[in-house]
């Protein structure tokens, strides 16, 4: 298994304490900083831009893991190119088809920037599997994409084992992430099922910020 990285997700953090908890993230042990970005069509909620992007990229050295749910992710994820990420993941909804999912990520990973699928609870992971030698992750969603805080369905981790299967067998480097509803109890379930890249919204920022990402670090066995 591949080294456990936790990627807080910015979406909870508490914006009237911006610079607290930025330094807190830095003095943890949290190596990516997971960046949702809603464009009210493709998600019913509005969020960020790439020059906030850019700005929490200069005020913290954590990898910026960006999460796109938008309904032209072509034209996004352009906008991010430039903006510091050093990961975008895209809905594979929001495509025409597999093959212009991949045609996508392949443009992502010309620019130096990683590049990953992502699916909603209700879609299936099937059709991705023969092609998980070209993506860097595969973001399996625990919740329906939109907003922090819900609880996580306990289903999606067949998904996560269907991925972590085929990875196995064909010795790849693909990391498995999962979104929505992590905390202690749930963290330990998505490892077990094969996740290595947990991406947590509230559970981090409700709680002590260092301490909360080394609860789930200390999970991986
Ligand atoms: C939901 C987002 C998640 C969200 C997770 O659409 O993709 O990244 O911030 O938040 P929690 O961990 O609170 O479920
Ligand atoms: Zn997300």
């Amino acid at each position: 298994m591949q080294d456990l990285i936790i990627s807080p997700s910015i979406l909870s953090l508490d914006y009237a304490k911006v610079s607290e908890q930025l330094a807190a993230l830095e003095r943890s042990n949290a190596k990516w900083l997971h960046f949702d970005v809603m464009d009210a069509h493709f998600v019913p909620n509005l969020t960020f831009g790439p020059d906030v992007c850019k700005g929490f990229r200069r005020a913290v050295s954590l990898m910026m893991d960006v999460h796109l749910m938008v309904v032209d992710p072509w034209f996004v994820s352009d906008l991010f190119l430039r903006s510091g990420a050093g990961l975008i993941s895209f809905h594979l909804e929001a495509m025409k088809d597999i093959q212009d999912a991949l045609a996508l990520c392949a443009h992502i990973r010309k620019h130096g920037v990683m590049g990953g699928i992502a699916v909603k609870p209700a879609t299936p992971i099937e059709p991705l599997l023969p092609y998980l030698d070209q993506l860097d992750l595969v973001l399996i969603m625990s919740v329906e994409p939109g907003f922090g805080g819900q609880s996580f369905m306990p289903e999606m981790l067949d998904k996560v084992k269907q991925v972590h299967k085929e990875i196995e067998q064909r010795k790849l480097n693909t990391r498995i992430q999962i979104d929505g509803g992590i905390n202690e109890a749930t963290a330990r379930l998505a490892i077990a099922a094969g996740c290595d890249t947990l991406v947590a919204g509230s559970y981090v920022f409700r709680a002590d910020i260092e301490n909360a990402v080394d609860s789930l670090l200390c999970l991986k066995p």
